[in-house]
């Protein structure tokens, strides 16, 4: 397995990062609740969870990217030391792009039907003025073509004239244009069959080497997570229900909806077990449980989860999880600078 650089330098720190969303006549719906997480150079983060848990909210308020009625209601963002929440709107436009893309969530299918993936590819780089000159940009979008596999003769064919794995690699070449040193990946696999979602992800993981980018992850796949990821966060309706790196998070998760995820994962070298599927529902997040999140689902649950949210708390070095049969072996918590900073690396 690779393993990342303990001492690589942090390009992206969120520290309690909370969102909001606000509907007409209802109670806010909070779908992200004090996340934190430290991403280093070269380091692939994996954000997992189920569907609704907030995996896509988590990238759209990094980007600062969200729906009219979404609202980040407290943290930081540090991006290379500057709170991306600081910057005005022009500023942020500059970060996006040029030190953070983004592969949305079914990207593959937002190429426009109508130009060429050429000229989509030079219009994202024209757009953010990463380079004007027009040969210039023509030379960009066949190196970004080549990059991600794709021969300089298709550049100009349509997106009906790719198949479903070349648009996904032409939305991969686009979110490289302007040479981002940070890569978020929403599902980019999902809607692919096996075989093609095997090559994204070795392309993935070669221009992860190629290029030293640092990738945040997000899936719902625990196999692509052990194929692809350094480090994981688990969330959980909205909050971190685990935080580690990848072995630990396998080999010993502590809390018990990582546990449940992995027993309904299928592992080929145990011998065949029954999979088991999580009863119940995530909650809503407008009409919250009092107590834990997940206590209404949990096989564990006592008394207390019901009443009192489980703070994320160190279980060991550079482990950390929110849930109070979890012994803190330490006194890490998000609080402390020791999260997960220099003594505590994941
Ligand atoms: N614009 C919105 N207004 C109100 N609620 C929203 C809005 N967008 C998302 N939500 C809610 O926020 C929660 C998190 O949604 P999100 O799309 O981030 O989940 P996800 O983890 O990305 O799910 P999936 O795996 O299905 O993509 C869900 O309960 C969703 O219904
Ligand atoms: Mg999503």
């Amino acid at each position: 397995m690779r393993t990342i650089k303990r001492d690589a330098p942090i390009l992206l720190e969120v520290n309690n990062l909370s969102t909001d969303f606000l509907v007409a006549g209802q109670e806010p719906a909070h779908a992200l609740v004090d996340i934190n997480f430290r991403l280093r150079e070269g380091e692939v983060l994996g954000i997992v969870g189920e569907s609704g848990c907030g995996k896509t909210t988590l990238m759209l308020s990094l980007m600062r990217l969200l729906p009219a009625n979404g609202r980040i209601t407290s943290g930081q963002i540090n991006f290379m030391n500057n709170d991306l929440l600081d910057l005005s709107e022009r500023e942020m436009g500059d970060v996006r792009w040029k030190n953070i893309a983004m592969i949305f969530q079914g990207a593959m299918n937002a190429l426009n039907p109508v130009h060429t993936v050429g000229r989509q590819i030079a219009e994202a780089i024209i757009q953010h003025n990463y380079i004007t000159d027009k040969k210039a940009v023509t030379d960009r979008v066949v190196e970004l073509l080549e990059l991600v596999g794709i021969g300089a003769e298709r550049k100009d064919q349509y997106p009906h004239q790719y198949s479903g794995g070349m648009r996904q690699r032409a939305m991969i070449a686009m979110a490289l244009a302007c040479n981002p040193q940070v890569v978020i990946a929403d599902e980019p696999t999902t809607a692919l069959d096996v075989m093609i979602q095997a090559q994204i992800l070795e392309l993935l993981g070669t221009l992860r080497d190629k290029l030293g980018l640092s990738i945040l992850f997000v899936t719902h796949d625990l196999g692509v997570v052990a194929e692809m990821c350094d480090t994981v966060l688990v969330m959980y309706g909205g909050v971190t229900a685990e935080y580690a790196n990848v072995d630990t998070i396998f080999n010993a998760p502590q809390h018990p909806y990582t546990q449940e995820l992995l027993r309904a994962f299928p592992d080929l070298t145990k011998p065949m077990e029954k999979l088991i599927s999580i009863p119940g529902y995530p909650p809503r997040l407008n009409a919250l449980p009092a107590g834990c999140r997940f206590a209404p689902r949990c096989p564990h649950a006592f008394g207390r989860c019901h009443v009192e949210a489980p703070p994320l708390h160190g279980v060991q070095d550079r482990h950390f999880a929110s849930c109070h049969l979890v012994e803190p072996e330490s006194n890490i918590s998000p609080e402390t600078p020791e999260f997960p900073g220099k003594s505590n690396e994941l």
